[in-house]
């Protein structure tokens, strides 16, 4: 494993770290039941994953208790994160709501630490903008549970340059998490150069375009759970169909690099400019494994090349 330090902060993280929303399940995935997803997250600590990301919305609460729970023998061996200010009112996805104001945050925050069994995270993050609070007071609130020793670090997600801005005002972030991947990439336009002059790490989320990178879907496949919703990404439609003819020449290339189609998308994400770290969801303890072969090899100038023209930044 290769670690690499993020942004401005002490933490030094494994360059895939374990994203934990999948296994939160319902109403968001299916996932394969508490056993599978025990046996992963020990099996992604066994093979040097340091870094695990989870949120209170991820199953409600289920993937912070599962994380909490499982890294507890562990917990000072790792580097635990999660996010607020998404809230909801009842257990549905139609019921989420961003809410970063002091209440909010001051209440989620004592929340979570229940929840993952410890008296502080590494790196707490503002999961989206909330555009109807203003920055300065969930930036001033995140300051005072810092002070307060309830977290080490801050981070924000989802933010656009603008926003990340405004936040840089009020205080320090050490991270940004957005999506970033091959089908997903337009954060190269102007947020990663903000983050490098800032020394902001950046931590891909969805590398895998939640498993379209994997190249086990085709063009006809409807999928059941909130991939057919329309939250982010691309699943459905003439864009879906387009990015798939994408993922199919990608599986050529990948095939003659002895490479899976998935290992090479989320390669190539850890070879961008200012990447810190990328976090992939799994279910299983052979996903992760599968996963780690993404790290420590490039593919050949030529295969590089064929890439960037298939995935081309618009
Ligand atoms: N901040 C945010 O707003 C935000 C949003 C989204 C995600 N995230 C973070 O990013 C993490 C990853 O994102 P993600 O779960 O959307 O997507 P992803 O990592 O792009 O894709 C993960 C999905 O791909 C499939 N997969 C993974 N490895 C595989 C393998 N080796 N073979 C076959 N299938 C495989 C699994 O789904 P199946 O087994 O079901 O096919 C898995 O759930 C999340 O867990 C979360 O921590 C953050």
């Amino acid at each position: 494993m290769e670690y690499r330090k993020l942004g401005s902060s002490d933490l030094e993280v494994s360059v895939i770290g374990y994203g934990a929303w999948g296994i939160g399940g319902a109403p968001f995935w299916n996932n394969e039941g508490d056993g599978k997803s025990r046996d992963s997250i020990k099996k992604a600590y066994d093979l040097g994953i340091n870094f695990f990301d989870t949120a209170p919305v991820y199953g409600f609460g289920h993937s912070e208790e599962l994380i909490g729970k499982a890294l507890k023998p562990f917990r000072d061996k790792v580097i635990l994160a999660t996010k607020c200010g998404l809230r909801w009112d009842k257990r549905s996805l139609s019921a989420l709501r961003k809410d970063a104001s002091r209440n909010s945050i001051l209440e989620e925050i004592d929340q979570s630490l229940k929840r993952l069994d410890t008296d502080m995270i590494d790196l707490y993050q503002v999961h989206w903008p909330d555009v109807e609070t203003d920055q300065e007071e969930t930036m001033e609130t995140l300051l005072e549970i810092q002070e307060k020793g309830k977290i080490r670090h801050i981070g924000v997600s989802n933010y656009s340059a603008e926003q990340i801005k405004d936040c840089l005002q009020y205080g320090k972030i050490v991270s940004l998490q957005p999506e970033f991947s091959l089908l997903t990439r337009d954060i190269q336009n102007d947020t990663v150069p903000l983050c490098l002059e800032n020394d902001i790490g950046i931590i891909a989320y969805s590398p895998l375009s939640s498993g379209v990178l994997t190249g086990k879907y085709d063009k006809d496949t409807k999928f059941e759970d909130w991939r057919s919703k329309g939250i982010i990404g691309t699943f459905t439609g003439e864009g879906f169909v387009k990015n798939i003819e994408k993922v199919d020449r990608l599986k050529e290339i990948a095939d003659a690099e002895g490479k899976t189609c998935g290992q090479t998308a989320i390669n190539w994400v850890l070879r961008q400019k200012g990447l810190t770290t990328a976090l992939v969801g799994v279910k299983n303890s052979k996903q992760v494994k599968e996963n780690l072969k993404a790290v420590g090899w490039q593919p050949s100038p030529d295969n590089c090349e064929s890439i960037e023209k298939v995935f081309e930044l618009a």
